[in-house]
């Protein structure tokens, strides 16, 4: 299955693959290509450096391969000392501007891979190959890169969307049980940004599996469960793609909507420390936070808020406030006033509503709701 979006001057290819022996290809067989991934997925990497080629159909693109770098995983290894690495690892390699780097991993993989490639040279080719549920369905499609720097998520970055990007569904069968939870928190805002609740409830029909006994084995063994899951991570790259072209750079609203649960979520992952919550779990957090904030502000219905946070439950996401590993708000709220999305005074947040998400900007004197909101007040 494939799909091509315009982000901004970038066509941008996407192949959601059952395996990453049948994945396409439009890579240029003269180039020199760097492998960037991480301790996990060196093996995945590995694959491709062994076969020497990524196949597209009848097609076939032979690489000329220069050199791995395999970095330390998770977020605490998504910093300058290690964009610095990938650098100097093209830079070993040999790889000219015409080179390609090949960002083999999950969201931070392909964070950094793609930032790296957007300043090497002033702009080098890009590929992505997308190995977790979260990468694929968010993390890997729209063109934001970065890395995370003073304490502050993602605070350095660039607009740089990969002209192709590779989702081979089996590479999941070795993701663990946490990563597919977290990559479901994504899934499910997406889900909510949707026009109706149809892609909402599909989640929940899918989450059936999801905590069975036998997951994620069955769920990738079984026809009618993958097929289920493959059409999920489509239905989401279609809606945030679609969301990303309307608005590539995130200067007009629209692109502000994938936020939902992000402002709260990475005060939170920020407050707790980077890397201790997964990605996931805060945006959950966060989430089931913009449901309260919303509905205190009389713009989500009671009725919608429960239906989210009773989602979110069903998933076993913390979704109680105060968060149970947040021991005080002084970090959170500086975290949050460091946050990219604070405008002047002014900080924004998604909340749902009765189709949809908006954004609303809530003013600094205004705090006192948010913390009542952080710490499960009763305003
Ligand atoms: N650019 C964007 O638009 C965007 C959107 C959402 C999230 N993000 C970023 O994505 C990151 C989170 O991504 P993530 O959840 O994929 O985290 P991650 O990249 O840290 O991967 C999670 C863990 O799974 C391991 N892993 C990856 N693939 C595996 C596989 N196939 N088998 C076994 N282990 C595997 C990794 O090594 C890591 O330990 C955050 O830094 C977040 O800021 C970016």
């Amino acid at each position: 299955m494939n799909v091509r979006f315009t982000f901004g001057t970038v066509v941008s290819e996407i192949y959601i693959e059952e395996s990453i022996h049948t994945i396409h290809a439009i890579i240029g067989s003269d180039s020199s290509c760097l492998l960037v991934c991480d301790e996990n997925t060196a093996g995945i990497a590995a694959s491709i450096a062994d076969t020497g080629r990524i196949q597209v159909g009848a097609v076939q693109s032979r690489l000329r391969l220069c050199g791995t770098c395999v970095l330390p995983a998770g977020e605490a290894a998504k910093n300058w000392t290690n964009i610095e690495t990938i650098l100097k690892a093209a830079k070993d390699a040999g790889l000219g501007r015409d080179g390609v780097f090949i960002g083999v991993g999950g969201g931070v993989i392909t964070d950094m891979t793609a930032f790296a490639a957007s300043v090497y040279m002033r702009g080098a080719k890009l590929v992505l190959v997308s190995t977790t549920l979260l990468g694929m369905v968010d993390a890997a499609v729209g063109g934001k890169t970065g890395f995370d720097l003073f304490d502050i998520k993602n605070f350095a970055g660039t607009f740089y969307p990969s002209p192709l990007i590779i989702m081979p569904l089996d590479t999941l069968s070795t993701l663990p049980l946490r990563e597919w939870k977290s990559g479901f928190a994504e899934l499910i805002k997406t889900a909510i940004l949707d026009s109706d609740d149809d892609f909402l409830d599909r989640i929940g029909r899918l989450k059936d599996t999801f905590v069975s006994p036998y997951f994620p084995v069955n769920v990738l063994r079984d026809e009618v469960s993958r097929r289920e899951l493959l059409a999920c991570i489509a239905k989401s790259v279609e809606i945030k793609g679609r969301i990303v072209e309307a608005d590539p750079k995130e200067t007009g609203s629209r692109r502000a909507l994938l936020n939902l649960g992000h402002t709260f979520g990475h005060a939170l992952e920020a407050a707790v420390g980077l890397g201790s919550l997964t990605h996931g779990e805060a945006v959950a957090w966060g989430i089931a936070r913009a449901c309260e904030l919303g509905r205190s502000l009389g713009i989500t219905e009671t009725e919608r808020a429960e239906k989210i946070i009773q989602l979110l439950d069903s998933f076993g996401y913390e979704t109680r406030a105060p968060h149970p590993s947040m021991k005080e708000t002084g970090r959170f709220m500086d975290a949050l006033f460091n946050d990219k999305k604070k405008k002047s005074d002014m900080l924004s947040f998604i909340v749902p509503e009765r189709r949809g998400c908006v954004a609303i900007a809530i003013e600094k004197k205004e705090i006192k709701r948010i913390i009542h909101i952080i710490n499960g007040e009763v305003m």
